[in-house]
């Protein structure tokens, strides 16, 4: 068990001695795809803490890219671990039948957004749930092609990929992908792609869909799916603007167009209400679900309409999705959830942040834009407020520097950082990142 603590603490400047023999030897092993955003060495974790191998300890405002929901290392996450891994370890779901996933199914259902009947469909991660949601939308629609937003993030294996477009050197080289998949702008009111300003651009990002990709790419008939992040997450924490996602809904059901929402990184109270989709009232077609899910155990699931999810057998099936152990921990993590009201905190302390962190922009013109909703709140850093120049040095000079003085940030886009904190979260744990953030904002700006 970890100290109990109220505040981070730096015993050696990070990396410490230990970690950088880890890192050395970490360098001659492992992929160098894997991009590390700090030099730490995680030895050790409770709720909103982070120790690292030579005894620093962090205040988490990542939480592992928004899993932790319920906090490191929930007692009752660990307990249902534990006693599912002394009953039946894997039996395996392309053959057999086990409990804990019929369990999870029904205790999840009545929390998805939509009034008719459910399927489910267990995987091991986000992109693999965004590949079942794929392959699922071809089979029902019978359709070849989708659309995708730019900025999005949907996981790289070859069909998520080919919606994923964060960064040329996710793709690079990894030509052809899925064919059939046109990219068309996010409503990132902040920077337009089409240069308008919202309201009076009359939400063209809608009307280009229908206007030009619609009228002169692809027939509306011939596309099996939407594929869209209702907050989008590595792009950069982007809020679309309120009439956007309705609209997009519109569209799909004229059409007969699956609505497929990816609420990988903004589902399970992230963002204050069990999936983000629900601040616009969006009852999608198809929802892909996984880093929360478990808090921390590789899992994913792809949820559709019963009349959706209507493929026939060996059309998709895997080894390991939905094994005993790792749905434990989601059923877990839902009770939880409910028990500690970790929506309604999301909600009461995401405001908070939201309030201290226009505070500090006032106070810093670093700080081109706050967003959000709950605790899925970015921030977005510019040289200059009227160019907007991204200030991406600057943004990962904050990260570097606040990591020294112990709190865990993680960007997401060319410029910005984002606060994914465990739902735990306290205004107290809020006023010391702001604290740091703040400091650490000062050393940079000059
Ligand atoms: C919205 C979204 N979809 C899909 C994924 C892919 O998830 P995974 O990394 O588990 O494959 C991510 C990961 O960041 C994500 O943010």
């Amino acid at each position: 068990m970890m100290e109990r603590l109220t505040e981070p603490k730096i015993v050696v400047t990070p990396p410490g001695p230990r970690a950088k023999g880890i890192i050395e030897r970490d360098s001659k092993a492992l992929s160098q795809s894997l991009t590390r955003t700090s030099p730490l060495v995680g030895v050790e974790t409770e709720d909103v803490w982070v120790k690292d191998i030579d005894g620093n300890v962090y205040l988490d405002m990542g939480c592992g890219i928004a899993v932790t929901n319920v906090g490191h290392r929930h007692p009752e996450v660990i307990a249902a671990v534990k006693k599912q891994l002394d009953i039946c370890d894997h039996v395996n779901s392309c053959d057999y039948y086990t409990l804990p996933q019929i369990e999870y199914a029904e205790k999840l259902f009545p929390l998805i957004p939509w009034k008719g009947q459910k399927r489910i469909f267990y995987a091991n991660s986000g992109t693999e749930a965004v590949e079942c949601a794929i392959k699922l939308a071809k089979w029902h629609t019978k359709r070849y092609y989708f659309i995708g937003f730019i900025g999005g993030f949907h996981g790289r294996t070859m069909g998520a990929l080919s919606f994923t477009t964060t960064s040329t050197s996710a793709r690079k080289y990894f030509d052809p992908l899925m064919p059939g998949v046109y990219h068309t702008p996010y409503a990132y009111c902040y920077r337009c792609s089409f240069k308008q300003s919202y309201p009076d651009c009359g939400l063209w990002c809608l009307g280009f869909i229908e206007d030009v990709i619609m009228k002169k790419m692809v027939s509306p008939q011939e596309v099996a799916g939407i594929l869209v992040e209702s907050i989008q997450g590595a792009g950069g924490y982007i809020v679309p603007p309120n009439e956007f996602l309705p609209g997009l809904k519109k569209i799909c059901e004229k059409n007969g167009i699956l609505y497929i929402d990816d609420e990988v990184q903004s589902g399970f109270g992230r963002t204050g209400k069990m999936w983000a989709c629900e601040h616009w009232g969006i009852e999608p077609d198809v929802i892909c679900m996984s880093k929360a899910i478990a808090n921390g155990l590789p899992m994913g699931a792809c949820v559709a309409r019963a009349e959706v999810m209507d493929w026939e057998g060996n059309a998709h099936e895997n080894t390991l999705g939905g094994n005993p152990i790792v749905v434990s921990a989601a059923i877990a993590v839902l009770e939880i959830m409910k028990k500690q009201g970790l929506l309604e905190n999301a909600t009461r302390v995401g405001k908070y942040l939201m309030k201290t962190l226009k505070e500090l922009m006032a106070r810093h013109e670093i700080i081109g834009d706050v967003r959000g909703k709950g605790l899925m709140v970015g921030i977005e850093l510019v040289k200059d407020r009227k160019t907007k120049v991204p200030a991406t040095k600057e943004r990962d000079e904050i990260i570097d520097e606040a990591f020294k003085r112990g709190l865990l940030l993680l960007g997401a886009g060319p410029c910005s950082l984002r606060l994914a904190p465990p739902l735990t979260l306290t205004e107290g744990h809020v006023d010391k990142a702001i604290e740091i953030v703040e400091g650490v904002i000062k050393k940079v700006e000059r």
